[in-house]
């Protein structure tokens, strides 16, 4: 597939005329990058945007002793690192892939030239950057009043898809992973999942994935 057709994959540029789409998609360079590496780190300088045309990736900060939180997680059809190149700070977070990635990159100079060059562009940013900060508006709440069963229990709905009636968690999410997203320890996590699926409220299926019941997940 050409940088065009996959440019077109990605919801960002939907609103490019035929010809903006075409100028975009001579300066993208593509760039594929192996399962659990950086792409760049928190405090970086940044030069580039990244387009994820495949593979999902991980947001995450740590602290001084390596102490990990994860931020977001975020897959085909989105893209990251917009932040620090609209206010010229230093990279905010951390990325690494959760699998292999594609990516198309598109550089700071010709993204300032995009965003010139059709106005509606910032204006899907602007949109992006609040989808954004209400996510985080949600898991702020959730640390900040949410015990530890009701943090899971959200984080399980949030991957989750709807499949008919029943609600289906399908994507591999490890322990590890889970408790990065809340502020728990994995031996934490997993007693608290080993709980939920005794109480009925994850049922494991035998092709891998869980079901879990919403209605009294999100009550918890
Ligand atoms: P940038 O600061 O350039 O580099 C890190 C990127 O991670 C950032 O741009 C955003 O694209 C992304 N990012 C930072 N914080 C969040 C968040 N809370 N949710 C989703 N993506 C984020």
């Amino acid at each position: 597939m050409d940088n065009r057709a996959l440019l077109k994959r990605v919801p960002l540029f939907a609103v490019l005329s035929e010809e903006q789409l075409d100028i975009v998609a001579r300066v993208v360079v593509r760039e594929r990058i192996s399962k659990g590496r950086e792409v760049f780190a928190a405090g970086e300088i940044s030069q580039t945007l990244y387009l994820i045309i495949a593979g999902r990736t991980k947001v995450q900060r740590a602290d001084a002793e390596g102490k990990e939180v994860i931020l977001a997680v975020l897959g085909s059809g989105e893209y990251f690192g917009e932040m620090s190149l609209i206010d010229d700070q230093p990279r905010s977070a951390t990325v690494v892939t959760l699998e292999a990635c594609e990516f198309l990159t598109v550089r700071k100079d010709d993204f300032k030239r995009a965003l010139t060059m059709n106005p509606e562009l910032a204006n899907v940013i602007m949109r992006g950057l609040v989808k954004r900060l209400r996510e985080a508006d949600m898991k702020i709440e959730s640390l900040a009043l949410l015990d530890v069963y009701g943090r899971v229990a959200r984080v399980l709905l949030e991957f989750s898809e709807l499949e008919g009636d029943r609600r289906v968690l399908r994507d591999k999410l490890p322990r590890q992973d889970v408790a990065k997203m809340i502020g728990a320890s994995r031996e934490m996590v997993s007693r608290v999942m080993k709980g939920l699926e005794l109480d009925g409220f994850l049922v494991p299926q035998e092709d891998g994935s869980i079901l879990l019941h919403e209605s009294r997940l999100s009550n918890l």
